[in-house]
């Protein structure tokens, strides 16, 4: 059962006079109690997704739909903010420094509860046990914790209201390797304690492989494949993914240079198999059971 989809979305920024396709007609869909994976590389679009995902971006075209209801209506937004949360890089950024973590986290609980500051306390130290944090943290500011803990800190305030789904947009890649894994082995108990589903955004695909159940592959702007994980990492199939892979330990740049033609694959000028075919749009094909790609080579 899919707990969101998004069909056909997209966002455009102008940027220099100059149109980015962050996001051009992108179909995803988030299975219930599960992590799936975004992968791409840097400015392919996957923080964009996130933010239209939360209303912060209102799409040109498309929809997104949580369980059925379309939550890129402006009267639907409040279901938003009580089944969807995110937890972002770096959480330096996402915490104000002139709070103390108990303010924080009162200030978002507060929201949905009516509860005076003194009930709210017993509370919020449970929810940082959760996060195995001391209740102690409470009376503590940003400055004064690790990275790694103000990532706790974050993913405390993301559970405060019991969200369905968390979006974490590169939640580790701000940590340290060891600290990484910790906080990996967290989500995943607090994922099977409270059936909470995740969008894990990444260019990380160990982490990828380890955590999640289903994969899509995003390129400029466009899923370019997507189907459960041990197909993906078993069988990639669009030459894009496959240098992906191939590239795991180097920065990736083959983010798009030039325009190509509306229409014409993303990927195109970079594509050792690309034909004149490519110039068209690729459509989807099934290769095998559940595993989708876009890309001519399949569906000659
Ligand atoms: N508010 C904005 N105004 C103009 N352009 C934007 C805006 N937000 C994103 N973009 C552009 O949209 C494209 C996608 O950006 P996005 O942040 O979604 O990429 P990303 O995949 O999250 O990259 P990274 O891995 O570096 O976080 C980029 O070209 C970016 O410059
Ligand atoms: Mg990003």
């Amino acid at each position: 059962m899919n707990i969101l989809t998004t069909h056909n979305l997209k966002v455009y920024f102008s940027q220099h006079r100059r149109l980015v396709k962050a996001l051009d007609g992108v179909d995803i869909f988030l299975r219930e109690g599960l992590t799936t994976a975004l992968a791409g590389e840097s400015g392919c679009g996957k923080t964009t997704l996130a933010r239209t995902i939360l209303g912060f971006n209102s799409p040109r075209e498309g929809n997104v739909y949580f369980r059925n209801t379309d939550i890129s209506l402006k009267k639907n937004e409040a279901l938003i903010r009580k089944n969807i949360q995110i937890v972002f890089q770096n959480p330096f950024l996402s915490l104000d420094p002139r709070f103390t973590i108990f303010s924080t986290l009162y200030e978002a609980f507060h929201v949905f509860h009516d509860a005076k500051k003194r009930e709210a306390q017993s509370v919020l130290g449970q929810i940082l046990e959760e996060v195995e944090l001391k209740a102690s943290c409470l009376s503590r500011f940003p400055h004064q914790l690790s990275g790694g803990e103000l990532q706790r800190i974050c993913i405390a305030r993301a559970l405060i209201n019991r969200p369905s789904l968390i979006i974490l947009d590169e939640p580790t890649s701000s940590l340290d390797v060891t600290t990484a894994s910790k906080i990996i082995r967290l989500l995943a108990k607090l994922q099977a304690a409270h059936g909470i589903t995740y969008l894990f955004i990444s260019h990380n695909l160990k982490i990828l492989k380890k955590i999640s159940q289903v994969c899509f592959i995003m390129y400029a702007g466009k899923i370019v494949e997507y189907g459960p994980k041990e197909l993906l990492y078993h069988n990639p199939l669009h030459p894009y993914t496959r240098l992906l892979f191939e590239a795991a330990n180097h920065t990736l740049k083959f983010m798009p240079q030039e325009q190509v033609s509306p229409g014409a694959c993303a990927f195109f000028p970079y594509c050792k198999s690309a034909s004149d075919t490519c110039k068209d749009s690729p459509q989807k094909k099934e290769v095998e059971p559940r595993h989708f790609v876009y890309c001519h080579n399949f569906s000659r």
